[in-house]
């Protein structure tokens, strides 16, 4: 890209206002591991979580998203992972159905919280692990695949929103979930271009010759950003919300046009979650 051409498209980019869920981490800890981040052995300081997790809540606000809250329950240390509780688009909300049975009751908690605030509940068959694996860009669906989600689950996806669903396969057990591996910076909402950032190595050959053909100007993120889940973020089109250590990809999204606002979840990373685990899309 030439430097016209990226303050050209610098100038266009739009933030639109977001409606997100998220869950206060007050039973956060690592009891269980069911990732390569998570070590039950080592210390967790809840309420230093709690302090992160408001700083990203304060960071939204200050976006001026709309901030929805689920209760967190108590013996489920990961329900903070919001991103994890289900897919809404359209008003409706397709449930979750963890691989993990540690996870297991999150799924229902999450969908009465769904069916309680107005939308459409839609009971998954096949394992899935909500927007953790499924993210919108454009009128796509991608999906993720290898790890947590059921290919089965993206059948579903189908059915219930009639749109394009492609199957991506993840190889790389530390980027376990679709969103630890790919970051959608513009979803085309605002009229701008479909914009993602990706790790390359995270994803199976097939899948990543798929993405190179078709987001040829995507912005790839190094190891070490990766290493703090950088990608694991969460954008309205212009601001992107970063793990503050990422600091590669901060500089690589200014030099895009976009505004990287960084945030230190590293109590929350010790699960193996990011910005965007703690953060799910309520698209009406
Ligand atoms: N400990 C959680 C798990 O392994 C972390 C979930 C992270 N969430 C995400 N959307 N990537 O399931």
């Amino acid at each position: 890209m030439t430097i016209t051409e990226t303050a050209a498209t610098a100038s266009t980019r739009v933030p639109t206002r977001r409606t997100v869920l998220m869950c206060r981490p007050e039973h956060f800890t690592v009891s269980y591991r069911i990732n390569p981040w998570m070590h039950p052995e080592d210390p967790t300081d809840t309420s230093l979580a709690v302090r992160q997790w408001e700083l990203l809540h304060r960071a939204y606000l200050d976006l001026g998203f709309d901030v929805r809250l689920i209760d967190p329950a108590e013996g489920l240390p990961d329900m903070v992972y919001a991103a994890n509780g289900g897919f809404v688009l359209d008003g409706i909300a397709y449930g979750a159905r963890f691989q993990y049975p540690e996870r297991g009751p999150e799924g229902p908690a999450y969908l009465d919280w769904f069916a309680a605030n107005g939308f459409e509940v839609r009971e998954p068959v096949s394992v899935n692990e909500g927007e953790g694996d499924f993210l919108l860009v454009g009128d796509r669906i991608l999906a993720g695949t290898g790890f947590r989600s059921d290919a089965a689950s993206h059948d579903e996806l189908r059915a219930i929103y009639r749109r394009e669903v492609v199957t991506l396969r993840l190889v790389d057990p530390s980027f376990y979930h679709l969103d630890t591996a790919l970051a959608v910076l513009d979803p085309g909402l605002s009229g701008g271009d479909e914009n993602i950032a990706y790790l390359p190595k995270a994803f199976a050959p097939e899948s990543l010759a798929w993405l190179q053909r078709t987001y040829p100007d995507a912005i790839l993120v190094n190891d070490d950003d990766a290493a703090v889940l950088g990608l694991n973020s969460f954008s309205d089109g212009y601001n992107v919300v970063i793990a503050s250590r990422a600091t590669d990809f901060e500089r690589q999204l200014r030099a895009r046009g976009y505004n990287p606002i960084g945030v230190d979840l590293s109590e929350l990373l010790l699960g193996g979650g990011g910005v965007k685990c703690c953060t799910l899309e309520l698209r009406s």
